[in-house]
């Protein structure tokens, strides 16, 4: 199968990949609810990854994602993520990256153009529609940082339940999965939407990379079972 799936790899022009939190955990990335431990741990993440929890109140959602923000940027990306940036660097134009990952890990190994479905979690925006007064540099320090001059608070640029994914890094997405000839769909269980439905709409064959099974598998052409990190640099690199 791998040998089947590698000849599709150099038989591809356009390749979409599609990863979830699985992707980072052979970088020791807490998913998302593994990393509610210690004083974390009596809250659900669901209930603070919300615009609601954060202005009810403010300062614990930011405190909490300061803590995500320690754990993650103590990690490195894997193999699996070095291995995708290598091919988009060897084959500029042809693989497009789509991650629901925030961790910027495909950031930080180098891929190109990365479309982050749900933000990343080292970037800030304003809260409320920033006014000329509102400088992010120049914010006052504070758990969150503000605008000295009209109080507006900044808060993690990720996309929080309920919210709507960024428009453009959804249309790139979707063009993406129109025009491909292959779909690669690496460390998601496919439950979240619209996400998922990307690997549903895939123009090309649909390979899943997971050692568990997904949601998605029943769209799958092939399913390569095993972790990113081992599996990715077998399936890319070339003789
Ligand atoms: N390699 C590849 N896949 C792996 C590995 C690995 N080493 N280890 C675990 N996995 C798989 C699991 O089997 C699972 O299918 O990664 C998947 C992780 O699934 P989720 O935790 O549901 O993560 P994800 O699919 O990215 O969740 C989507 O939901 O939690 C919210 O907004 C958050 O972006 C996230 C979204």
């Amino acid at each position: 199968m791998m040998q089947q799936v590698r000849g599709w790899v150099r038989d591809a022009r356009h390749i979409a990949v599609l990863t979830g939190a699985g992707m980072s955990a052979e970088s020791g990335v807490p998913t998302f609810r593994d990393a509610q431990t210690g004083l974390w741990a009596q809250f659900d993440p669901q209930q603070l990854a919300t615009e609601e929890a954060f202005r009810a109140n403010p300062s614990r959602v930011w405190d909490w994602y300061a803590f995500r923000r320690e754990l993650i940027a103590k990690v490195q990306p894997n193999a699996g993520h070095e291995a995708l940036a290598a091919f988009a660097q060897r084959h500029p134009g042809r693989l497009t990256l789509i991650t629901q990952n925030v961790d910027g890990l495909h950031q930080r190994a180098g891929s190109p153009g990365v479309l982050a479905l749900h933000g990343n979690i080292f970037e800030d925006k304003w809260l409320d529609r920033p006014g000329p007064c509102c400088n992010a540099e120049a914010a006052a320090r504070g758990s969150p940082p503000y605008c000295a001059r009209c109080g507006n608070l900044l808060r993690p640029d990720v996309v929080w339940f309920g919210e709507l994914l960024p428009p453009q890094a959804m249309a790139a997405a979707e063009e993406a999965a129109r025009i491909c000839e292959m779909m690669l769909v690496v460390g998601t269980s496919g439950v979240v939407y619209p996400a998922a439905g990307l690997a549903r709409a895939a123009a090309g064959r649909v390979v899943v990379v997971n050692p568990e099974p997904t949601e998605l598998d029943d769209v799958a052409d092939a399913v390569l079972r095993g972790g990113a990190a081992h599996i990715l640099p077998q399936l890319l690199e070339e003789d």
